[in-house]
């Protein structure tokens, strides 16, 4: 047997540079280009971290209102797109679509375009899953704006699209998570954008990255009110179950997204009602962050943005199984600015494995 040293699951290990953002696991911050995400969240529209992740600065006004239009004509070129060909590509599952829609980018494909791609093709497949029609997009609108309008067919009043807005604006981009790296390894191939996109959307796809906030949902619907937290928990924990929403591979404290997600949520919930469930879900947090110490004392797992995530997506009116498509939406904007830096800079990513077979 070799004495090489394995790293598992990677963790710890530096596999690149990168200018987009640091995700400081110790003191619970998020650096995007150089901003903490508590001064971009609620101060700047997914447009213009769209700039700052693609431009590396902030945008001036004229930036922006390009990049406004360039996204909506993305979304007009989507649905034309869409209209022949969703029958073709549509699944029972968000995920599996969107990465057959985003597999139609053509090798030439922005990051707009797919961002567009995206937004079209998650809200075509909640109007399908809900027997609806999918409207026609308002291009003159601003992104976030436009997508709750396309996913909800309900008039999408000035704070629903805030919350929505501030939400995009968190998940865009968060350092070499696991779906990140897969897009730069296609990235490091040479391999096209919408290659770059497919893969990383393909591994967002698994429970442990970006499926919990479904399943936080659930474990709230099963704990039912805030009494009966600590009981649930414990028995989930007993059980061997993983309580969703809870953990994080970097993060050694409350991840900084999810306190910005409650924020915005108690925002939004100031002025629509709703806070019984942010109660509810304040006193699971609160039994799961005290039993997990209990059972892992070396380990700190806290809350993770999913945990709010569910919640914010909730208060739109989302439905559960598009959660992660809807992640997908803002994160495309972070795997584009990825792939375009591996392009750039990179080598070929191809790592090695100890074997230990016959
Ligand atoms: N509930 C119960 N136990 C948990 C847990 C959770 N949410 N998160 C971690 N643990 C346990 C692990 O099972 C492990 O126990 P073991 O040593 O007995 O096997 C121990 O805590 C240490 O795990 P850790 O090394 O911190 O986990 P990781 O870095 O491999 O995993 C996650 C990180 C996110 C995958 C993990 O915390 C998790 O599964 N969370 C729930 C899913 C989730 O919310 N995903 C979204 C992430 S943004």
């Amino acid at each position: 047997m070799s004495s090489a040293q394995v790293f598992e699951g990677l963790a710890g290990v530096l596999v690149a540079r990168t200018e987009l953002s640091d995700v400081r696991g110790d003191t619970g911050q998020l650096v995007v280009r150089g901003h903490s995400l508590e001064a971009l969240v609620s101060v700047v529209p997914f447009e213009g971290v769209l700039a700052l992740l693609l431009d590396g600065a902030l945008p001036d006004p004229a930036r922006l209102t390009l990049l406004e239009r360039e996204l909506g004509q993305a979304r007009v070129a989507a649905d034309a797109l869409l209209r022949s060909r969703f029958e073709a590509i549509a699944s029972k599952d968000a995920m599996t679509t969107l990465r057959s829609a985003l597999s139609l980018l053509p090798s030439d494909a922005t990051p707009c375009d797919a961002l567009g791609l995206a937004a079209v093709a998650s809200a075509a497949w909640i109007q399908k899953a809900c027997g609806g029609q999918l409207p026609a997009p308002e291009p003159g609108l601003p992104h976030a704006h436009d997508l709750l309008r396309l996913l909800s067919r309900r008039e999408v009043t000035p704070a629903a699209a805030r919350l929505l807005d501030a939400y995009l604006v968190t998940v865009a981009e968060h350092g070499f998570n696991a779906s990140t790296f897969a897009a730069r390894v296609a990235a490091s191939t040479g391999a096209d954008l919408a290659a770059a996109l497919v893969a990383g959307v393909a591994t967002l796809s698994g429970p442990l990255h970006g499926g919990a906030p479904g399943p936080v949902l659930d474990m709230l619907d099963a704990v039912g009110a805030p009494e009966r937290a600590l009981a649930y928990v414990q028995g989930e924990l007993l059980a061997g179950r993983r309580i969703m929403g809870m953990g994080h591979r970097v993060y050694r404290v409350r991840d900084p997204r999810a306190f910005v997600l409650e924020r915005a949520l108690l925002a939004y919930h100031n002025g629509e009602g709703g806070l019984a469930r942010l109660t509810l879900a304040r006193a699971v947090e609160a039994a799961a962050q005290r039993e997990l110490s209990r059972k892992y004392p070396d380990r700190s797992l806290r809350a993770n943005v999913e945990f709010y995530t569910a919640l914010v997506l909730e208060a739109l009116q989302i439905p559960r199984s598009a959660f992660t498509a809807i992640f997908a939406c803002a994160r495309v904007a972070g795997y584009a600015a990825h792939y375009a830096e591996q392009r750039a800079s990179g080598r070929l990513i191809r790592p090695s494995a100890l074997y230990v077979g016959a």
